[in-house]
Parts: structure tokens; C-alpha cells; sequence
């Protein structure tokens, strides 16, 4: 909740502007006191009038007002808030935001806050890929500047879709909630999360795979990053953006997987959510294998290294948490709790991926949440969702045991 709490609001110039009337609704509902301030772009898309009638009271637009520099000033706007929330967060405004200029309300105000700022960016994939709009979020990143979103999906143009979305207003909220909460915050912390299938050649043309998305891997690197932890990401091949603010390693065997993850530590939490290929094969063809009149290739197949149970079981180095998943198609809890106990980890985060859940590949996760204490069944819900709660759990759990 955001019991009275003061939100400044920085409405930025793009179609989703209108969702950020929304948003003012939503973090209301949480019992938020917002004020608004609209960039000159914004009043292109909504009303300076609608975002007043809906705070209820003036929202504010010009640096240079008299009226309002004397009512409040763009100093006590950017001091008299708790969060500053920037959405939708323009590719415009992320580069003013992050080379420090001031030459209107909202870059004046944000330059001279010393509050917490949440943007919540939006634009066209494009221009989100955009190596100069990397650049800036990776630097403002670096400066302390939480994001929230992009998501993926349609744009408002037709025909275009990719990442860029501004996130729902009801996510912005849950993620200002999680800035504020002293408690669930991971800053200081260092998490390593794994994700995605691995890759494991059989020849230069074929390799075995499976079919993990790595969404949920992604979204868990990216709720980490955005509670203030430092991220490493060790990902198999994937079509998934690279979460914001998260430092990558693309890897595409288990054997690089575990040299990545051995390199990424020491880490004070450690989440296994590949997909890692058990089997690889053991001798792979240097050149393209060829048929052979109708006779069958055989391949021998060797085991590939537990990731999981190789951290867990570390004498020295170990993190403080391990969290491994645990992808069943039948007996899910049982197989569950002797996975906890085989690969020596802490929680398990069992699911069904049979075809017919559509959990594999799919949006939406159900997670039975696995520890040496018991089982928890949390409802079906987006694998987003499924990354906060998870986040929320584990600083709770790191803030107990501080060592
Ligand atoms: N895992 C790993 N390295 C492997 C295999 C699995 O790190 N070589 C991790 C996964 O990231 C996951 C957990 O172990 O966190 C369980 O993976 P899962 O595929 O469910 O189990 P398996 O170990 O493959 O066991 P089984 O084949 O019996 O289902």
C-alpha cells in the first residue's frame, strides 16, 4: 500500500500518456497523494485539465510560470515527494534525463530531486532497441534510476509489435510500492539468475534444445533489478529482450552455462531457471553428418553437469539462497520435494509443463513454492507477477538471515 504517500507524477509525450490518467487512479486507490507535471509533448496527447481534475489539484506544466513558481517552485515539487514516477518515460526524455539538462519543468524537477525515481519507458521497439536509448538506460541505471517495463506487445501503430509497451498502470503501481518498501529491497545485493534453454550441438547445422522461452528467467532478472539488486543474467539462446539494467552473459551449451555461472559468483542469491539440456552428445561432428542409405544415426549421448546441484553443494561460495525450478509433466510436488533434497538447494519452484498447461513458452506460470517447511501453491498468474512475488519472498528471506 501506498498509505500517504506523495507521488510526483511526470507525464512524458507519448500515446501512452492516457494510461498514466489511469495510473493516477491506480495509486490513489493505494492511497497515494499525486501531483502531476506534463511535458510540453504531453499536452499533445491529454489535458493538463483532466490530470487536475483527477489529482485534484492544479497539475503542472511551465517552469517559467509565475503562478506556480510562486505557489510551490520546481525546487518544492522536486523535495515535497516520496517517488518521483516518470510515465510514460519518452526516449526523448530518457536522454535529457540522463545527460542532466534542465530546460523545462519536468528535466528541472528531476535534476533537482533528491527522492527516489521509477520510469516506466514506452516507444516504438525501434527506437527502444535503439543503441542510443541502451546507452542512456544503462546509465541511468548505473545512477539509481529504477525502470519498470518495457513490455512486449502491440503498439499503437498498426502493424507494429515488440518491445516497447509502456507497462500496465497496475504494474507501475506494484513496482512504486516496491522503490518504497523499505524491506523488500535488494539493494546491495548481488543475484545471479540463469534462464532459457541450453543448446548442445550435434553437428555445425543441428543441435539438441528444448522449448524454454526464458520469459520467466527474463522477468525474474529484470523484478531483481528493479528491487535494487546488482544482476547477472547467464541466458541460453533466446527471443526474449535483455531485461533493463541487468548485466547478460549469452551462453549456449550447460557446459559454458555452469563456466558462466561459476565466473558470475560470488552472488548472495543464485535462481536456476534454465531449461539445461540433461544430455549432450558426447563426440559432435565437426562437419555436417550426412545420411547414410537409410541407415539410422545413432548418437551417444553423455550427461551434461548439474548447474544447480554443483552451487548448492559448494563448500565455500555458496550464496546464501539457491533457488532451483523444477519443470514436471506428472507427480509434481513429490518429484519437487526429492529434487530439493537431491540437488541440496533451498527453495523449489515446481510447475506443470505439460503441453496442455502452456506453461512452457507460454505467458502465465503456477508455481508451488517448495522448502524444507513445506509447500505453497500460489494461483496461476503472468510469469511477471510470478518474478515479483518470488523477489518479494527472497529479500524478505536475505534481509532475516543478513550474515
Ligand atoms: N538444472 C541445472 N543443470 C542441469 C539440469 C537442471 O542447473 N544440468 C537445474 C534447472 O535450472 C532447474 C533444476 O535444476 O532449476 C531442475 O531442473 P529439471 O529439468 O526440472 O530437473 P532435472 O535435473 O533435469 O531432473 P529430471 O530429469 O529428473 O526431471
Amino acid at each position: 500500500m501506498l498509505h500517504s504517500t506523495r507521488i510526483l507524477l511526470i507525464i512524458g509525450g507519448g500515446i501512452a500518456a492516457y494510461k498514466a490518467l489511469d495510473l493516477i487512479r491506480r495509486l490513489q486507490d493505494r492511497g497515494a497523494r499525486v501531483r502531476c507535471i506534463l511535458t510540453a509533448a504531453a499536452q499533445k496527447f491529454i489535458t493538463p485539465l483532466a490530470a487536475a481534475a483527477l489529482c485534484g489539484e492544479r497539475a503542472y506544466v511551465d517552469l517559467f510560470d509565475t503562478e506556480s513558481e510562486l505557489d510551490v517552485g520546481h525546487i518544492r515539487l522536486a523535495r515535497e515527494t516520496d517517488l518521483v514516477i516518470v510515465a510514460p518515460a519518452t526516449a526523448d526524455l530518457m536522454a535529457k534525463m540522463r545527460g542532466g539538462q534542465a530546460d523545462d519543468l519536468a528535466t528541472a524537477v528531476m535534476l533537482a530531486t533528491d527522492r527516489p525515481i521509477l520510469i516506466a519507458p514506452a516507444m516504438n521497439p525501434r527506437m527502444w532497441a535503439a543503441h542510443a536509448t541502451q546507452r542512456n538506460l544503462a546509465q541511468l541505471v548505473a545512477d539509481g534510476v529504477r525502470v519498470v517495463g518495457p513490455n512486449s506487445g502491440e503498439m499503437a501503430e498498426r502493424g507494429e509489435a515488440g518491445v516497447g509497451r509502456m507497462a500496465e498502470p497496475g504494474e507501475i503501481a506494484a513496482a512504486a510500492e516496491e522503490v518504497l518498501r523499505g524491506h523488500g529491497s535488494l539493494s546491495g545485493t548481488r543475484v545471479l539468475v540463469t534462464s532459457g534453454p541450453t543448446h548442445e550441438p550435434i553437428d555445425p547445422v543441428r543441435f539438441i534444445a528444448n522449448r524454454s522461452s526464458g520469459k520467466q528467467g527474463h522477468a525474474i532478472a529484470a523484478a531483481a533489478a528493479a528491487a535494487g539488486a546488482a544482476v547477472v543474467l547467464v541466458s541460453g539462446p533466446v527471443d526474449v529482450a535483455d531485461p533493463p539494467g541487468v548485466s547478460v552473459v549469452k551462453v549456449e551449451t550447460a557446459s559454458q552455462m555452469l563456466e558462466a555461472v561459476k565466473r558470475a559468483l560470488p552472488a548472495d542469491a543464485a535462481i536456476f531457471a534454465a531449461a539445461v539440456a540433461d544430455w549432450r552428445v558426447e563426440h559432435a561432428s565437426a562437419n555436417k553428418i550426412k545420411k547414410q542409405q537409410g541407415r539410422a544415426q545413432r548418437l551417444e549421448l553423455v550427461e551434461n553437469p548439474d548447474i544447480l546441484a554443483t552451487i548448492a553443494g559448494r563448500k565455500n561460495g555458496r550464496p546464501r539462497l539457491v533457488i532451483g525450478f523444477a519443470a514436471e509433466t506428472e507427480n509434481v510436488i513429490a518429484n519437487a520435494k526429492a529434487k530439493l533434497v537431491k540437488k541440496g538447494c533451498d527453495w523449489i519452484l515446481a510447475n506443470d509443463v505439460s503441453s496442455q498447461t502452456g506453461i512452457m513458452g507460454g505467458d502465465n506460470n503456477a508455481i508451488h513454492l517448495v522448502t524444507a517447511s513445506g509447500v505453497e501453491s500460489w494461483p496461476p498468474q503472468s510469469k511477471d507477477a510470478v518474478a515479483r512475488t518470488l523477489i518479494g519472498r527472497l529479500a524478505a528471506a536475505l534481509a532475516k538471515a543478513k550474515p
